[in-house]
């Protein structure tokens, strides 16, 4: 499908999605939002794709949802319309693995769109932030509640409240982004991930995402004995069988997601 504001390549069973509206660093209009819906959706429903890496430029993962958009509309708009809610569902029922691989900023909407995704890979250049405080507004999609899970209160509060910027540096050592890289080096890292989570077999690589997902959702012991029943039903699998025969004849699997 042919699209305006996001670029989209599928090589080697990833599903590359590019954020691409230079002129406004990325920020996140009504089309942007629902052709990444729909590509994100189609990426899931493709057999070809086993993972998803989305990234934005050099300059800009995203700059925050699009102020310009919003401006002029009222509460009654946003809450009629949903401001947001269709696309991000639908992102959120994507079951493959999808990476957020960040350089430059990622703000607001930008922030939580990364967030949304399973982990983040940033550039030593990537710059995160909250700064919808400064707008008049707060965070509207994720920003309060999943930056709060990733780096925890008092760093959640700081930077929602202040609209400070945090630097790549110091993202991972909050726990907000799993990796940090050169800018050079970003894509081939993140294409890198992608293809290893792409050898493994679909119905575990999902399995692991949705066990994981589920410890945000419930307590410790829901969550436990929801991973050890996932983990009991993976004996179901062809998978697991020629997995660990692959291991025990010391070769490479042949996974087959069955
Ligand atoms: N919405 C619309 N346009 C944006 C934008 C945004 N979020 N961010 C940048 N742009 C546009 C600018 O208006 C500018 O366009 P023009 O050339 O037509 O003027 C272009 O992108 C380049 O931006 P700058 O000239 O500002 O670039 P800079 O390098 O000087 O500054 C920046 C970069 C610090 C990221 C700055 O652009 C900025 O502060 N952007 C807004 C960040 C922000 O507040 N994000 C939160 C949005 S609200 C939100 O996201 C709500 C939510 O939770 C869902």
């Amino acid at each position: 499908m042919a699209y305006e504001t996001i670029i989209v390549e599928v090589e080697d069973h990833v599903c590359l999605i590019k954020l691409n509206r230079p002129d406004a660093l990325n920020a996140l209009n009504a089309q942007l939002m629902s052709e990444l819906a729909k590509a994100a959706s189609e990426a899931q429903e493709n057999e070809k794709v086993r993972c998803i890496v989305l990234t934005g430029s050099e300059k800009a993962f995203a700059a925050g949802a699009d102020i310009k958009m919003m401006s002029s509309k009222s509460f009654a708009d946003v809450f009629s319309e949903d401001l947001f809610t269709p696309e991000t569902d639908a992102i959120g029922r994507v079951r493959k693995p999808i990476i957020a691989a960040v350089a430059g900023y990622a703000l607001g909407g930008g922030c939580e769109l990364a967030m949304m995704c399973d982990f983040i890979i940033a550039a030593d250049t990537a710059k995160f932030g909250q700064p919808e405080v400064n707008l008049g507004v707060m965070a509207g999609i994720g920003g309060t509640q999943r930056l709060t899970r990733l780096i925890g209160k008092s760093k959640a509060m700081d930077m929602n409240l202040t609209g400070r910027f945090m630097d790549a540096e110091e993202a991972e050592r909050s726990g907000l982004v799993s990796r940090v890289v050169p800018a050079k080096k970003l894509m081939d890292e993140a294409m890198g991930a992608a293809q290893k989570i792409a050898e493994k077999s679909l119905i575990s690589t999902m399995a692991i995402k949705e066990s994981v997902n589920r410890s945000y959702e419930t307590t410790l012991r829901e969550g436990l004995l929801f991973e050890r029943r996932v983990f009991h039903s993976l004996f179901a699998t062809e998978d697991q069988k020629e997995g660990m025969a692959a291991f025990a004849e010391k070769r490479e699997p042949q996974f087959r997601d069955r």
